[in-house]
């Protein structure tokens, strides 16, 4: 494929962005009264206002038309297929299988991997309503009440992301706890509060090599031997996630609770498999399943809808457009609505690990800008904290609003100011307010003229500050189903654009080994010979004082 930067497209958006950044979105709402809804779409129970952008229907046409020039289509096409688009790996990118209710055969390498999805669906499905039938009791026969999750990236966040999110659909007398981080003070505090006959730990590690996994895992088995029970016990209570089954069995976990899932799903993209299982043991597995239909849902419309009506692909050119043409180096997530308020951290794992890569496809070091640093927090929290700097300082930040229109029991009061904090930031990023605004302001004040003049220009607010909003009809299993997979995709689409390979994390990799041989000189299995200096002093330093 041609190099990016010779893409025709590409040159066109080259000559359109400082014609752009001469305009002023107040005026372009002036001038267009239609705007607001020409630039609306709805899917899925989700609708995108993305009217209050720098954009021109020039900028859209050639945004289009360079995802065309990259092959999107065919990128999309070879996914859905089960080709290996993950080439560094060489491995079918499926996750969208994992959600295939199309009841149409999905193959890698010429075989069907449906009736193992659908097999582990079912086992999903069936050890989720043990547990809450109380047919799969703990040792002493009591029924489970505690779910214990142990995982870390993509086998933690999108579990306890959306467990978080879906807070209204808890099922009654559940408690579900998420453990990742190796730091003993989390596990520690979590097995603090247990009660071992009514817990059962989930163990989700798609390697099971991560060291932080295995770990925690080792610490909890410890711990749950200390209460009075016995090794055969660790069976009603202790399940496991992975990929790698003969490892999972190798280290104790019983055949029979071994959930398995296939290699071609990325860490970051697995929630759908079964490493949903603490989802579907903490809302139910119907639930689970409405999760998984919201996503396909949002697959049809990407797969199926034009390029100027698909909701990630607008988005996603939306972020190439500010990435590579407007200077942004960021993009910031704002859900306004609490239980959302993990879902940046969720996106910043599925956006940064995916397209955080300088490299392409073919071997070359990009020459343009790639994955965006991702961040945010829950309105209205973040208005009286980093909105500051995205009004006022020179840094281009494109954002995405969400806000759901009805919440599960509405106090109207409450969500009306929730709505208006939500949308009136929105108006001003996008109107500003300007010099001679804030001088009239100050008409009236004992100020003398100099410090009128001193005190609008600190007020005054250029504005033309892009946003997209993100409504939700409201935020149940099916629409954020569909989100995250709205965002999935938007990352595959970026990643074409970028001719990245989204699937692989060898950025990743090179920490761990590394972080390895550390831990075993630190325990003196090692010899530091040959390491650097600064590391060899860290690490004496630790041994010395702790
Ligand atoms: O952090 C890197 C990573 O490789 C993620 O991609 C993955 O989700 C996570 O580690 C955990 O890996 P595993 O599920 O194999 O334990």
């Amino acid at each position: 494929m041609q190099k990016l930067r010779n893409a025709p497209a590409w040159s066109e958006l080259e000559k359109l962005a400082p014609l752009v950044k001469r305009h002023h979105m107040r005026d372009m709402f002036i001038k267009d009264p239609a705007r607001a809804d020409r630039y609306t779409l709805g899917i899925a129970g989700i609708t995108l206002d993305y009217s209050k952008n720098l954009i021109t229907q020039e900028v859209l046409d050639a945004l289009f038309e360079l995802a065309e020039q990259r092959e999107l289509k065919k990128k999309i096409k070879n996914m859905f297929s089960g080709k290996a688009i993950n080439v560094t790996e060489n491995r079918a990118v499926l996750h969208t299988a994992l959600r295939n209710f199309s009841g149409k055969s999905v193959k890698v390498d010429g075989k069907n991997v449906m009736p193992e999805v659908l097999e582990t669906l079912a086992k999903v499905q069936s050890f989720t309503e043990m547990v809450h039938n109380g047919k799969h009791t703990g040792y002493t026969g009591k029924p489970i009440h505690t779910i214990v999750s142990i995982g870390i990236g993509g086998s933690f966040l999108g579990p306890k992301i959306v467990t978080e999110s879906l807070k209204p659909y808890w099922k009654k007398g559940i408690k579900t706890h998420f453990v990742a981080n190796v730091d003993g003070c989390h596990i520690q505090d979590v097995l603090a509060q247990l009660d071992a006959e009514q817990t059962l730990f989930v163990m989700s590690s798609k390697s099971f090599s991560t060291q932080e996994t295995l770990q925690n895992t080792l610490t909890a088995k410890a711990w749950f031997l200390q209460q009075g029970t016995e090794q055969k016990d660790i069976a009603k209570h202790f399940v496991a996630v992975s990929s790698n089954v003969k490892a999972a069995v190798e280290f104790g976990m019983d055949k029979e609770n071994v959930f398995p899932m296939g290699d071609w799903v990325g860490g970051r993209y697995s929630l759908w498999s079964a490493i949903g299982l603490p989802i579907s043991l903490t809302v139910g597995y119907k639930h689970f399943e409405a999760l998984l239909k919201g996503a396909y849902e949002m697959d049809c419309h990407f797969q199926e809808a034009p390029f100027e009506k698909n909701m990630p692909v607008i988005l996603a050119m939306l972020g190439v457009w500010y990435r590579n043409f407007m200077g942004a180096q960021s993009h910031a997530l704002l859900p306004y609505y609490h239980y959302l308020r993990g879902f940046p951290a969720y996106v910043q794992q599925l956006d940064m690990e995916s397209n955080g890569k300088s490299t392409t496809l073919d071997g070359r070091t990009v020459d343009y800008g790639t994955g965006p640093i991702i961040w945010g927090s829950e309105g209205t929290n973040g208005q009286h904290s980093f909105y500051q700097l995205i009004h006022q300082s020179n840094l281009p930040i494109p954002v995405d609003f969400m806000f759901p229109l009805k919440v599960h029991n509405q106090d109207d009061t409450h969500h009306n100011m929730l709505a208006s904090n939500c949308f009136g930031q929105a108006q001003a990023l996008m109107q500003g307010k300007s010099f001679e605004d804030c001088l009239d302001d100050l008409n009236t004040s004992s100020l003398n003229e100099a410090e009128k003049l001193n005190l609008a220009a600190h007020k005054t607010m250029a504005g033309n500050h892009p946003s997209n909003m993100l409504l939700f009809n409201e935020v149940n299993p099916k629409t954020l189903g569909a989100l995250i997979a709205m965002y999935e995709h938007k990352v595959l689409v970026q990643g074409c654009i970028w001719g990245l390979n989204s699937f692989d994390q060898w950025g990743v990799e090179l920490g761990k080994v590394l972080g390895n041989d550390v831990y075993d000189m630190i325990e003196g299995d090692m010899s530091m010979d040959g390491i650097d200096a600064s590391t060899e002093k860290l690490i004496k330093h630790f041994i010395n004082n702790q």
